[in-house]
């Protein structure tokens, strides 16, 4: 609380309201006793101006594109971080020690295999069914699984919950895949990495061993400590809001899926890379940087532009270094990554995007190292989901333990009919 108050002359007279500030970024004007005292709403649809919580996970600075998690630069720990470590530090607060990181390593192992009966909910999809489909549906249902960790007025049972999640996303992502191909699922190998456990379950065949490879194994660290948490994005609101009305942490963790799957958000990856194989030749890319400006044209530049990021998008400088590393080290030259660098180049000096602000996201060159490893588009946003569980986890318990919070339940501007009498069908 500062000792500031904002006046707001109303047509009944003036109000004052408190000011409150963080420990860094905008202060807020608190306003939520504006509708009992004037009987009137503001007005943010997109929720530009709003901010809906008060929370100590994730800073985001958009002019000077900086992304801090818990206090730490996204790029120290994208260098020097590991994914459990990222996720314990999400969740506690603080980095953890040595013993720490291991005992939290070790707990969430003892949860990556889901139940047996879990993988006949997957053949009732269709093969060709998108993965994120099949996500929404199968962390859904988990909610069938876990009774004794849905409570969630008991912490015990919120952190069980919590662990269950973070360590059953890899197995399950990778089912989708296994199922999508028609191959056999994979188990958990608790004596590999997190990353590597998952590439495992993912590219390796019960007909031979699998070895991870330590160029894709660091590319995986870094993409999924990139994509880890991300502030009130959508996906984040989504899970907020629905666990403001104590619906339990797994359907929670749906709901957010199933927001991420949009292509304006991480719906992004996937569309970033088809538009990318779509332009195909650098000699195509001022045709379709006259579509993403053309009012008349739904076409966007999918990865340019955010709604906080004015300047650069830290992730995207990372992903892209992480791009030409894993490319030369896989020896694989891919002409999209050229389409890419050039398209980047053309639009950050082309005055439309100069003007609005639009620069390349986390998902502009994230697609590129994902096909490079061998990811099929379609498991982009399932590889996001993945990652961001360990934030939605992260956010859903600081929602739950705020005293402060209560069910979400937004107003609105009512612009519909006013009261009239039913007309019999007869007469109308
Ligand atoms: C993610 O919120 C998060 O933190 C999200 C995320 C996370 O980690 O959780 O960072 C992940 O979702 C990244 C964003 C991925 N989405 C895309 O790459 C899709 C393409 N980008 C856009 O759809 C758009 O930039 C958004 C959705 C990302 C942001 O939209 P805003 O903030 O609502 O901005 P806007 O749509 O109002 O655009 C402002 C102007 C508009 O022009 P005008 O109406 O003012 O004339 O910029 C234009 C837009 O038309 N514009 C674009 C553009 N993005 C915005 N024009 C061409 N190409 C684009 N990509």
């Amino acid at each position: 609380m500062t000792d500031q108050t904002v006046s707001m002359k109303m047509p009944g007279g003036d109000h004052d309201y408190p000011v409150l500030e963080g420990t860094v970024g905008p202060e807020v004007v608190d306003i939520r006793k504006l509708y009992p005292q004037t009987g009137m709403f503001t007005y943010d649809p997109g929720f530009t101006s709003t901010a809906s919580c008060e929370s100590a996970i994730t800073y985001i600075d958009g002019e000077k594109g900086i992304l801090l998690h818990r206090g730490y630069p996204i790029d120290q720990l994208a260098e020097q971080s590991s994914f459990m470590e990222v996720a314990y530090l999400l969740l506690q607060g603080e980095l953890p020690t040595a013993a720490e990181l291991d005992h939290f390593t070790y707990t969430i192992s003892r949860h990556t295999m889901v139940h047996e009966q879990l993988a006949t909910f997957f053949r009732g999809f269709r093969r060709d069914a998108h993965p994120m489909a099949i996500m929404c549906g199968v962390v859904g249902a988990l909610s069938a699984f876990y009774h004794d960790s849905t409570d969630i007025t008991d912490p015990e049972q919120r952190m069980i919950a919590s662990h269950r999640l973070i360590a059953k996303m890899p197995t399950l992502v990778a089912m989708a895949f296994k199922y999508s191909l028609g191959q056999p699922f994979m188990y958990p190998l608790n004596s590999l990495s997190y990353t590597g456990n998952f590439l495992r379950m993912t590219f390796g065949v019960p007909a031979e061993p699998y070895e991870v490879n330590p160029i894709v194994e660091n590319a995986m660290r870094r993409i999924f400590i990139l994509h880890a948490d991300h502030e009130q994005n959508a996906s984040t609101s989504t899970v907020r809001l629905a666990g403001s009305s104590g619906a339990n942490p797994f359907a929670c963790i749906a709901a957010g899926i199933a927001c991420l799957w949009g292509p304006a958000h991480g719906g992004a990856n996937e569309a970033a890379l088809n538009m990318l194989r779509e332009i195909g030749d650098v000699k195509r890319i001022p045709e379709y940087i006259a579509r993403a400006k053309d009012k008349d044209d739904p076409f966007r530049l999918m990865g340019f532009g955010h709604r906080v990021y004015k300047n650069f998008d830290p992730r995207a400088k990372v992903m892209k270094a992480t791009a030409d590393e894993v490319l030369k080290e896989l020896n694989i030259s891919d002409p999209v990554l050229d389409v890419a660098k050039e398209l980047e180049q053309i639009a950050l000096n082309d005055d439309y995007f100069i003007e609005k602000k639009l620069y390349p996201n986390v998902d502009f060159y994230s697609g590129v190292i994902l096909n490079a490893i061998g990811f099929p588009t379609d498991m982009f946003t399932a590889l996001f989901a993945l990652a961001r569980t360990v934030g939605w986890v992260a956010q859903w318990n600081e929602m739950i333990a705020d005293p402060e919070q209560k069910i979400g339940r937004p107003r609105q501007l009512y612009t519909g009919h006013t009261q009239r009498d039913y007309v019999p069908v007869d007469q109308r």
